[in-house]
């Protein structure tokens, strides 16, 4: 198939550019730049450097480009800055998911896979999360992914558009090309492995949670399996909805097992094969103390399981790209 990748400049959307070129299908990427890397987009896959959100654009490409289906990774997707710019999050998130649809209605296009998160969960009250589960999104990140999702509910039913929602929980890892690059970084695991490359000490967000050893539990993914679910899930897009299938569908994806942030430490150390330097600070608004994902429902609709499940695999591939990619001194991708 010929599949419209947005936000395929980014960590999550190369890796699974990458996944689809080598399913040999063709891919055909939109990307602004704006947090993604020209270098992560295979050399394979076309690059239209611009904005889903632009319709004017977004129209020629897709008369030109003919595609059978569309992956939409773009998005904003920090939720901090979300917190401080929600107008920010609902234009692009919301209005410009908007604007992708309404141009993939008058070329055709009605099949899509959208990368949605476990955010729309919020502060869940049961631990693994069904899908069934209540969305009730803490911070307007996960509310702009709950509406992007209501919207393609509803478009299923009144214009038949056959859509899945991956709802990622923590992706973690990379593929031999493409890893995690985000500037400035927020998440665990590049910053444990950027406080082994510099000696900088890791600020651990609090250890006075209800978990085991006190930090925030969270189920981490390959990125490399959630690449896997994104070929399987364009795929099914082609068949048609059935009473047990609807037009659009939800699932989790994540293991369905969780780790601490001191047990994510620990496994980082085991990989750089010495001691990391942490220091303890206040916990971080709007974080729930635990997220796992329950992940029946993937298995079952796509017959997908996480197949790099262990954190050695998670953090080790990250480090090896960071070794072969990373400026130590600067934390700067290295020039091509
Ligand atoms: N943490 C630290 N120190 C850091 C960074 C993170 O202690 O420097 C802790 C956080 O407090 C949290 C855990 O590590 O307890 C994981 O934090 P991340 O920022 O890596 O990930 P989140 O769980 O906050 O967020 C992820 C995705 C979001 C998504 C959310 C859904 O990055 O996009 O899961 O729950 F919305």
């Amino acid at each position: 198939m010929r599949v419209l990748v947005t936000g395929g400049a980014g960590y999550v959307g190369s890796v699974s550019v990458e996944r689809l070129l080598e399913a040999g299908h063709e891919v055909v990427v939109i990307d602004d730049l704006s947090t993604g890397h020209r270098e992560a987009v295979p050399g394979l896959a076309s690059l239209e450097i611009g904005s889903y959100g632009d319709a004017e654009k977004l129209g020629r490409l897709l008369e030109r480009a003919r595609v059978d289906a569309i992956l939409h990774c773009g998005a904003r997707s920090l939720v901090g800055e979300s917190v401080r710019e929600p107008a920010r999050y609902f234009r692009d998130n919301v209005a410009g998911g908007l604007v992708l649809l309404d141009e993939a209605r008058q070329a055709g296009v009605n099949r899509i896979v959208f990368s949605s998160t476990a955010a729309v969960y919020g502060a869940p009250a049961m631990t693994p999360i069904p899908e069934t589960a209540p969305l009730a999104p803490i911070n307007p990140y996960g509310e702009t992914k709950r509406g992007f999702e209501g919207a393609l509910r509803f478009y299923g039913e009144a214009y038949g558009l056959r859509s899945i929602s991956l709802r990622y929980f923590n992706v973690a890892g990379a593929s031999e090309q493409n890893g995690e690059l985000h500037v400035p970084e927020t998440h665990l695991i590049p910053n444990v492995l950027r406080a082994a490359e510099t000696g900088e000490p890791l600020t651990l967000f609090g250890d006075d949670y209800p978990t085991p050893d006190g930090t925030c539990i969270r189920d981490y993914i390959h990125v490399r399996d959630l690449a896997d679910a994104h070929l399987l899930a364009l795929e099914a897009t082609g068949s048609p909805p059935s009473d047990a299938t609807p037009p659009a569908v939800a699932l989790n994806l994540g293991i369905g097992r969780g780790f601490s942030v001191r047990e994510v430490v620990e496994a980082a150390e085991a990989v750089v094969g010495r001691s990391i330097p942490t220091t303890m600070g206040p916990r971080r608004a709007g974080d729930p103390p635990a997220l796992v994902a329950a992940v029946d429902r993937a298995r079952g609709e796509l017959g997908w399981a996480a197949k790099r499940a262990t954190l050695d695999e998670m953090i080790g591939s990250a480090w090896e790209w960071r070794r072969r990619n990373l400026d130590p001194a600067t934390g700067a991708r290295l020039p091509a």
